[in-house]
């Protein structure tokens, strides 16, 4: 039996490697095609080609594997993914839900790890609702909204022109065209010029969401929610992200109560990714 890769890599990696081997790392894709992203030991760099194989003959639909060089960074949030072996064209049809997702890794962002947290999104919105996302990628929530809910509306503003490109196509991909609107712009700029308010809006940008507080606060009607994401310490994972919103809310006239929290990822040993739900009066 060769049906884990860690088999498949006995003779090719020297033995004591063997337990270095990462025993999970991401595919992103669909039994037509997929890539994985894999973060490969120091100690495992020169038998990195032996491990992309033996990903590829223990998953065979993955095309392409690549190796987590950096951490996320910049602006768009993208990290530098090398090409171990396979395919150049890393562009997938991830499938998640009942709801496709066209995208290039390393292009955009997006995160396998996120499915339960867009499901409880969707679960959360009520049918009538306008919905506003807001550092939305290639609108992995704003599709799985609208599929959930036909009557909804939502409105998806990104930055990165690419991934702006691909939240275009997953829109007609998932056929909610008639329900999503992505627009591609800095929330700063997009979110004035809209001129209308919604009963939910969402930050999905952990790292700086806090900076944009002004600009959402002013887009949520009154008594509407607003789900807010930051990173959090375990022994306190609520209340930073409350405290800035409260101030925020303040300092715009408004009042927010917290209604909920979640745990969304661990982001870092000790440190979640987490949203709080406020309602903002
Ligand atoms: C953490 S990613 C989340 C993407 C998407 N919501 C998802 O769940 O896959 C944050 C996204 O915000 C975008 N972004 C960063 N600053 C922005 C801004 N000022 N206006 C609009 N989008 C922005 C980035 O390009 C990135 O795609």
């Amino acid at each position: 039996m060769r049906n884990t890769i860690r088999q498949h890599l006995k003779e090719k990696v020297p033995e004591d490697l063997l337990p270095s081997v990462p025993s999970s790392f991401d595919i992103l894709g669909s039994r037509s095609g997929a890539v994985a992203v894999i973060e490969i030991p120091d100690e495992l760099t020169l038998y990195e080609k032996e491990v992309a194989a033996a990903i590829q003959a223990v998953h065979r639909n993955v095309k392409s594997v690549l190796s987590k060089d950096s951490g996320r960074d910049g602006e768009y949030r993208l990290r530098s993914l090398r090409l171990i072996s396979g395919d150049l064209d890393t562009e997938v049809i991830h499938k998640e839900s009942g709801c496709s997702f066209k995208l290039d890794p390393r292009v955009t962002y997006f995160s396998t790890r996120e499915s339960t947290e867009r499901e409880r999104i969707a679960e959360m919105v009520r049918p009538g609702e306008d919905v506003l996302v807001m550092f939305s990628g290639v609108s992995p929530i704003a599709v799985c909204i609208a599929k959930k809910h036909s009557a909804v509306t939502v409105t998806a503003i990104e930055i990165n022109p690419e991934a702006h490109g691909y939240a275009v196509e997953n829109v007609k991909l998932n056929k909610v065209t008639d329900r999503v609107k992505p627009i591609l712009g800095d929330v700063r700029d997009v979110c004035p010029s809209l001129n209308t308010v919604f009963d939910r809006v969402l930050m999905p940008l952990p790292k700086g969401a806090h900076m944009f507080l002004d600009v959402a606060i002013s887009m949520v009607r009154p008594g509407g929610v607003l789900h807010f994401y930051h990173w959090a310490p375990e022994d306190d994972l609520y209340g930073e992200a409350q405290r800035l919103v409260v101030e925020a809310a303040a300092e715009a006239g408004r009042r927010a109560e917290f209604v909920g929290g979640v745990k969304v990822s661990l982001y870092s040993p000790r440190v979640y990714k987490v949203r709080v739900d406020m309602v903002v009066h």
